[in-house]
C-alpha cells in the first residue's frame, strides 16, 4: 500500500492521541505540537531503542545530558551565531516568506502564484534568543539551543577524563532543541521545538571516513531493525553546497515522505571543527593526549544526529495501511511490538461483572510487564479497531468460556489471528511473541 497523505495521519493522531497542536484552545501555534499519552509512549520507545542502540549495546560511547541553556560564547565559537541562517525570501505581492533553498521554481511565490514578486534572498538568524536574569541587555542574551551536539564539545574533557575513554568513543545525548524556522510545517516534520538524538563519534583523522561509512550503515540498520520498510529509505550524500558551516561530508538518511523524499536523520564528518573552535575561544586544551605515541591532536568527529519528533511521524507514516477484512476497512498502525504504546490489551466480551472481576485478574498479571491498556467499553468489534489503530500488537480477550475453562483468546494484530491460551500462561506466551519479534 502506497505511504498514506499527510491528512490522514494528523487526524489519526488527533483522534487517538498521539499529537495535538499546542495551544489550541488559542488557536494553535502551528509551529509546536503537544504529544498525548499514545504519543509520549511513543516518544518514549523511540528515544530507549536508539539509547539502547547507541549506548547500552556498546562499550565505546556513553550518555550526556547537558543543558539548553549554556553561554552566548558557545553559540559565537561554534559559528552558529555568524553561520546558522536560513535564506529568506518575502513575496511584495502577499507578503508570505519563504525558504529560498526549498522553493520548487524560485522566480514564483509558492503561496499566491505571482511570478517576479520574490526579492532578494537575505539570511534569517534561526537561533531563538533569551535572556538570562532580570535584566534585558546585551551581556543578559543567550540562545536556546539549536542542536544537542555542542554541549556534548564542551564537555567532551569531562566525560573523557571521568569515563576514562580513549580513542575511538562516543557522547551521546538526547534532548530538547529549538529553531525559528522560516516555514515550520507538514504537521510535526519542522517545527521551532523538537527533540533531537546525537551522538559525537570521536577518532582519529585518518580513520574518519572509515567511521563515516560505519555510522551510514548502522543509522540505517537501526530503522530497518524496528520495521521501516527498505524502499522508503535511502541515503543521499550532501552537495558541497549543501553542507553545513562545520561539515566536510555529510550523507542523510531520507524516508520517502508523503511529499517526496526528506531529511530523517544527517549524518556527517565535523572534523576537528568543533573542538579546535571550543579550544581557541576558551583557552582550554581540548587536544586528545596519546600517552604511547606522545602526541596531542584534535580529534575528528563523525556525528549521526537524528530527531525523535521526525522519526515519530516517520514511523507513523510508515506503519499505516488500510486492509479490505470481509467488506470492511479496517486501519492498522503496524509499529514494530518495541515501538507499539500499548504493548497489550486487555477486553473482556461483555461488562458484566464476572467478566469485568477475571478481566481485572488477567490484567494484574500483565502490567508488571508491559504497558497495558484495559477496555470495557462499546462492542469487541469496535475496542478491536480502536486497538489495531493505534497499533496494540495484542488483544486479550475475556469471554463467558474463560468463567469456565481459565483460558482467554489473544488475538495477533497482524494476521488477526486467535490462539485460546490458559491465564496463568498468558503472560509467558505473550513474552514469548515479545521476544521473537526483538
Ligand atoms: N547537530 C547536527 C544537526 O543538528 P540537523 O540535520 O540540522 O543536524 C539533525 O538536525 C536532525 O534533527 C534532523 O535530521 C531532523 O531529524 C531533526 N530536526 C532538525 N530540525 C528540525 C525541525 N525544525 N523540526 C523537527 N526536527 C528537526
Amino acid at each position: 500500500m502506497p505511504a498514506p497523505d499527510l491528512e490522514t495521519i494528523a487526524n489519526l493522531s488527533k483522534k487517538r492521541g498521539f499529537v495535538f497542536p499546542a495551544s489550541e484552545i488559542y488557536g494553535g501555534l502551528r509551529s509546536s505540537w503537544d504529544y498525548g499519552p499514545l504519543g509520549a509512549e511513543l516518544l518514549r520507545n523511540i528515544r530507549e531503542a536508539w539509547w539502547k542502540a547507541m549506548v547500552l549495546d556498546r562499550s565505546d560511547i556513553v550518555g550526556l545530558d547537558s543543558s539548553i541553556l549554556q553561554s552566548r560564547q558557545v553559540w559565537v565559537a561554534s559559528g552558529h551565531e555568524e553561520s546558522f541562517t536560513d535564506p529568506l525570501v518575502e513575496c511584495s505581492n502577499c507578503n508570505s516568506r519563504h525558504r529560498f533553498d526549498k522553493l520548487e521554481d524560485v522566480d514564483q511565490c509558492p503561496n499566491c502564484g505571482e511570478r517576479g514578486t520574490l526579492g532578494e534572498p537575505r539570511a534569517f538568524h534561526l537561533m531563538l534568543k533569551t535572556f538570562l536574569g532580570p535584566v534585558e541587555d546585551d551581556a543578559a542574551v543567550t540562545y536556546l539551543r539549536p542542536e544537542t551536539a555542542q554541549g556534548i564539545f564542551i564537555n567532551y574533557e569531562n566525560v573523557r577524563r571521568t569515563a576514562r575513554l580513549r580513542l575511538p568513543f562516543g557522547i551521546a545525548q538526547i534532548g530538547k532543541a529549538f529553531r525559528n524556522e522560516i516555514t515550520p510545517g507538514q504537521f510535526v516534520f519542522r517545527t521551532r521545538e523538537f527533540e533531537q538524538m546525537e551522538m559525537e563519534f570521536f577518532c582519529r583523522a585518518e580513520d574518519a571516513d572509515e567511521w563515516h561509512r560505519f555510522w551510514l550503515e548502522a543509522r540505517m540498520q537501526w530503522y530497518l531493525d524496528l520495521g521501516m520498510h527498505p524502499d522508503r529509505l535511502r541515503l543521499r550524500p550532501h552537495d558541497p553546497d549543501e553542507l553545513a558551516h562545520y561539515a566536510a561530508a555529510t550523507s542523510d538518511v531520507e524516508y520517502e515522505f508523503p511529499w517526496g523524499w526528506d531529511e530523517l536523520e544527517g549524518i556527517a564528518n565535523r572534523t576537528d571543527f568543533d573542538l579546535r573552535a571550543h579550544s581557541e575561544a576558551s583557552g582550554e586544551d581540548l587536544r586528545y593526549y596519546d600517552q604511547e605515541a606522545d602526541e596531542r591532536f584534535y580529534p575528528y568527529v563523525i556525528e549521526p544526529a537524528a530527531g525523535v519528533t521526525r522519526s515519530a511521524f516517520a514511523f507513523l507514516i510508515d506503519a499505516y495501511e488500510e486492509e479490505e477484512v470481509r467488506g470492511e476497512t479496517r486501519v492498522v498502525l503496524k509499529l514494530h511490538p518495541r515501538l507499539a504504546p500499548v504493548k497489550v490489551a486487555v477486553l473482556p466480551l461483555s461488562k458484566k461483572d464476572e467478566l469485568v472481576e477475571v478481566t481485572e485478574e488477567v490484567a494484574a498479571l500483565l502490567r508488571p510487564h508491559w504497558p497495558i491498556e484495559v477496555d470495557v467499553t462499546q462492542s469487541i468489534g469496535r475496542r478491536y479497531r480502536r486497538q489495531d489503530e493505534i497499533g496494540t500488537p495484542y488483544c486479550v480477550t475475556i469471554d463467558f468460556d474463560t468463567l469456565d475453562d481459565r483460558a482467554v483468546t489473544v488475538r495477533d494484530r497482524d494476521t488477526m489471528e486467535q490462539d485460546r491460551v490458559a491465564i496463568d500462561g498468558v503472560a509467558p506466551h505473550l513474552a514469548d511473541k515479545f521476544a521473537a519479534t526483538l
